[in-house]
């Protein structure tokens, strides 16, 4: 079959079909012709499971003084006080805008409801029953589906970043779509491709959480910063065979506790907050006392006794609908949890006009490091700043294409590579256990040397590859048809599980870097936080740097060559080290 035409060229391409992707779209200027790429249904990504719902003070009792302490809080040092006074600020505006959209938040007679969630000091989280997220996504759906400057290119991965020789400006990607790899060009590139959950065995994500644009962005040189931050949801259904799907902190924000398998409450043991304190603490207390009562259970339970059986149904009907599907009437039996990966706070740092450190690539919602999340990300602020940031995007001025549009060149491409596609397997199946043990709620630099040399030693075997080194080594601007009918499923899973083993490295590596404890990144053999590490953890290539944590108004100052946002002393020396890279590049005739 022949495929559907895509236009070489889009003014704006979005990366990405979850809140973050769909609300950029949608505010990006009308006039402007916007190509909406995204690896799999429009639906599909965290975004349409989010459950408990989206932060916002907009309650009489409530301020965003409030949310911007409470944000900060749980961000354990690591915010950037600035960005986060500009999420409180503008989430009254995104939830009108919400709203205005059709999405339909619960009410309380004619108000909004609210509840409350950890760490929360006031009851402020909207919500669709726990359905949150469908309900934002499907409203947005609608709205980009009705849209004539927006054209969904479906399913559709995008495989790199398409950098200018010369500038090393983003002028488009490389994707793989209907059989056949090309190249288009667009003036901004914005990567909305969510977290990466799926580097860790056992995670609340779906499957298109492979952590792709932090990936593509680093191999393309962008700076990305705090990967070792990863969020472990405490409560997680835990049975055999089930997936870990989330029992939402609504729940616990509803009345229900923990216990464990005696039926004794122990949250209260680790915190005083208890099943409300923030979410490494509750994710850490689970884990001891898991290993305290082993080798009994390998879960803890979530008992929903104090909550009303009405409460129940009006507030959870989807929890309940699972649950059942896995055997357990929540009305009568408490429901086997235990943590597991949920968000990720780093990403690819970006000012609050969302540009990254490359001109003309942006990067908006999980898979962007914008400094609201710091160490630890308050529980529904994720949606929000989806929202929020993709907002900012309809002020977004682009510059005409500097390049004259060449025709792209065609060839095509039998790649046969069924040989290599067992090497790959085993790594996508062997990866995320190893990163469960050596990185997930509890780390030692023992453990992150073991699993560094590990992933290091799959990286050069896979980079041996035919097939690595067919989609590394893309010629720009080469449209290629593949003409066997694997080849796309081989490249497809190629591309991930070396995304997958970049984000790995980069976690295990920044982790190995960070000797305290803070917020997600806990380490057994530093257990303190320390006043010297608060900083950010900068990395560009093979380059780690400490960062510190700045006012908003200097980072977004302009820098002297005239380049935007950013403006640390770090960024300042990390963009002039990048600048003398190309320019050597130049020097020997190479270009990135
Ligand atoms: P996503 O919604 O994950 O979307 C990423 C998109 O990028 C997908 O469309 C994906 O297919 C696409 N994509 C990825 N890679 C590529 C590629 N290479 N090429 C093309 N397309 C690509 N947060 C809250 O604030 N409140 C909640 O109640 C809440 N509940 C949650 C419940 C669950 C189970 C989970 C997993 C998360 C929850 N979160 C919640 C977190 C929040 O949902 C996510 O952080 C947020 O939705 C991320 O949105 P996003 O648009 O950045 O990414
Ligand atoms: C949840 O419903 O517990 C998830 C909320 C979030 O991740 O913000």
């Amino acid at each position: 079959m022949a495929s559907p035409k895509i236009p070489p060229q889009f003014d704006i391409l979005v990366i990405g079909s979850g809140a973050a992707g769909l609300y950029a779209a949608l505010c990006l200027p009308t006039h402007l012709q916007v190509g909406l790429i995204t690896k799999d249904t429009l639906k599909t990504g965290s975004s349409s499971w989010a459950q408990g719902g989206i932060a916002a003070a907009i309650d009489p009792s409530d301020t965003p003084e409030l949310h911007f302490a409470d944000t900060l809080k749980a961000g354990a040092g690591l915010c950037e006080p600035e960005t986060v006074k500009f999420l409180v600020e503008n989430a009254s505006a995104a939830i009108k805008s919400l709203v205005d959209m059709g999405v339909a938040f619960d009410r309380q007679g004619e108000k909004l409801a609210m509840t409350l969630e950890a760490a929360h000091s006031r009851p402020r989280v909207l919500h669709s029953a726990d359905t949150t997220g469908r309900a934002i996504v499907d409203t947005l759906i609608d709205q980009v589906l009705h849209r004539p400057n927006i054209q969904v290119i479906s399913p559709a991965l995008a495989l790199s970043l398409w950098l200018n020789d010369v500038t090393g400006h983003c002028q488009g990607i490389s994707i793989l779509y209907q059989e056949q790899i090309s190249w288009i060009r667009a003036s901004a590139v914005i990567l909305a491709t969510g977290g990466g959950g799926q580097v860790f065995s056992q995670t609340t994500n779906p499957a298109v959480s492979t952590g792709d644009g932090v990936a593509l962005a680093w191999r393309g040189g962008a700076v990305v910063r705090d990967l070792e931050f990863f969020q472990f949801h405490p409560t997680a259904l835990t049975k055999p065979g089930a997936p870990r799907f989330l029992i939402s902190e609504a729940v616990r924000g509803e009345g229900a506790y923990l216990v464990d398998y005696r039926g004794q409450r122990f949250a209260f043991n680790y915190h005083s907050d208890g099943e409300l304190a923030p979410r490494d603490v509750v994710s850490r207390a689970i884990f001891r006392h898991l290993e305290q009562t082993a080798p009994e259970p390998y879960c803890v339970y979530l008992d929903l006794d104090s909550i009303s059986p009405e409460q129940i149904s009006h507030r959870f009907p989807n929890i309940i609908k699972v649950c059942q599907q896995w055997g357990i009437d929540v009305f009568t039996e408490p429901i086997p949890v235990a943590p597991a990966a949920h968000y990720w706070m780093g990403g690819i740092i970006t000012d609050v006009h969302s540009e990254t450190s490359i001109k003309g690539l942006y990067a908006i919602g999980e898979t962007a490091s914008t400094g609201v999340h710091g160490a630890n990300r308050l529980a529904s602020n994720s949606l929000l700043e989806c929202i929020v940031f993709a907002a900012e995007l309809s002020r977004l001025e682009i510059e005409p294409h500097l390049t004259p549009e060449e025709s792209a060149s065609f060839i095509t491409e039998s790649g046969d590579w069924e040989t290599e596609m067992e090497l790959l397997t085993s790594v996508q199946q062997h990866l995320p256990q190893l990163m469960w043990h050596s990185a997930g709620i509890c780390r030692s630099q023992e453990a992150l040397e073991d699993a560094i040399a590990q992933v290091s030693s799959w990286r050069c075997q896979l980079a041996a590859l035919a097939v690595t080194q067919y989609l590394l080594n893309l010629t720009p601007n080469q449209t290629v048809q593949l003409t066997s009918a694997n080849a796309q499923q081989q490249l497809r899973t190629c591309a991930e599980t070396l995304n997958l083993l970049d984000i790995a490295y980069l976690i295990l590596k920044s982790a190995a870097w960070r000797t305290e404890s803070r917020g997600g990144h806990y380490r057994s053999d530093y257990p303190q936080t320390s006043a010297d590490w608060q900083v950010h953890t900068l990395v560009q290539g093979e380059s780690w740097y400490k960062s510190p944590v700045i006012p908003f108004a200097q980072m977004n100052a302009k820098t002297t060559d005239g380049q935007s946002g950013l403006a640390t002393p770090a960024m300042l020396g990390i963009r002039q080290k990048a600048e003398g890279r190309r320019q050597r590049a130049e020097g020997r005739g190479q270009s990135q």
